[in-house]
């Protein structure tokens, strides 16, 4: 059976991230049970320094050299306004090929050339399915971009500069990682010739998580803002409201959904889009669980029955 898995570059790449991040997620929780002495441990507070970023970061006790690495995070818009440009181009390229036969350049071949191994027939996935799936990625990448530019009020946390860089690759390897999908062109047929019930569910549960997501981002904003909008504190307060009530970090559950959606536009044909399902799984758990904790360490009567990521699981 294993030996029908070509695993190329991308695949290889996200394996990575998911189980950097899988590790990263049960060495904090292995960490709450070390002893206060290990906190002033250099490597321990360098590990904090890297998982941690906003408001789970602000308590941490830190050399003054390493403020050296922070960067805003109401710079955050910069991941967007990247995504957006750059995956607008590559549905730009894709409709090209789709439908005026053209080819890519040569330095987009090449460098799907280099994430890709030789494609599987049978994983190939429609047409339909990679158009979809970057039109989705580049409408998820706008509304963020204006949710943090017009609706989101930001006091002054830090990223680390490592997870700044790493925020600005990211959307420009995940749109290469759709076009990775897509290396054999499959596409008999005319576009709503290939439509599928996944393609419907997909979309469907692409809106429902946006609007889920949406939804968090106005309630978090609400925490800061008065009735007339004006900002009137900067403070972290108790989220409340909507999924709050279930989970600390709903907009985090929600991204979830978000990819799940996309790994079923694809069919679930798509083992390189499951990869990156498991990073954002295990990346948006860990940010969940320091958030969480951050929560019930600040707020004596914070809701015990809150999970932290997935309602009534995590
Ligand atoms: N796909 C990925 O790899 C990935 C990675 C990271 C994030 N994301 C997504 O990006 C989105 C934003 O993530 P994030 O980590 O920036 O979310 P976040 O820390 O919850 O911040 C979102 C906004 O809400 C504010 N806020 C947070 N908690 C608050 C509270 N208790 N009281 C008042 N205001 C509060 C923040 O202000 P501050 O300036 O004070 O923080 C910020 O303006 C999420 O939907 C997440 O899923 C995706």
């Amino acid at each position: 059976m294993w030996s029908t898995v070509n695993l190329g570059v991308a695949d290889v790449l996200w394996a990575l991230l998911a189980l950097s991040f899988l590790v990263a997620f049960c060495a904090h929780k292995i960490s709450t049970y070390l002893p206060r002495k290990y906190e002033t441990c250099r490597f321990y507070v360098l590990f904090q320094d890297l998982i941690r970023y906003g408001k789970t970061k602000q308590n941490l006790k830190r050399d003054e050299w390493l403020r050296v690495f922070d960067v805003p995070k109401r710079w955050f818009w910069h991941f967007y306004a990247v995504s957006v440009g750059w995956n607008g181009l590559l549905l730009g390229l894709y409709v090209n090929v789709t439908f005026r036969n053209q080819s890519y350049p040569s330095w987009l071949t090449g460098i799907l050339d280099i994430l890709t191994d030789v494609p599987n027939p049978d994983s190939q996935v429609p047409q339909l399915s990679t158009l979809l799936v970057q039109l989705l990625l580049c409408l998820h990448s706008l509304r963020r971009l204006l949710e943090c530019l017009l609706v989101s009020v930001f006091s002054d946390g830090a990223i680390h500069l490592v997870q700044y860089v790493f925020g600005l690759g990211y959307y420009v390897v995940l749109g290469l990682t759709v076009l990775c999908a897509d290396r054999l062109g499959k596409g008999t047929g005319t576009l709503f010739s290939q439509l599928d019930w996944f393609h419907v569910s997909g979309t469907a549960l692409f809106i429902g998580a946006s609007l889920l997501q949406h939804q968090s981002m106005v309630l978090l904003a609400r925490l800061r803002t008065g009735k007339s909008g004006a900002v009137e504190t900067l403070a972290h307060r108790v989220p409340k409201g909507g999924w709050f009530e279930l989970v600390s970090c709903p907009h985090y559950f929600a991204e979830l959904l978000i990819y799940i959606s996309l790994s079923l536009l694809f069919g679930g044909l798509s083992l390189t889009w499951w990869l990156v399902v498991f990073y954002v799984l295990f990346n948006q758990a860990l940010a969940a669980q320091l958030c969480h904790d951050l929560y019930i360490i600040k707020y004596e009567s914070y809701p015990r029955h809150r999970k932290a990521f997935i309602p009534f699981v995590l």
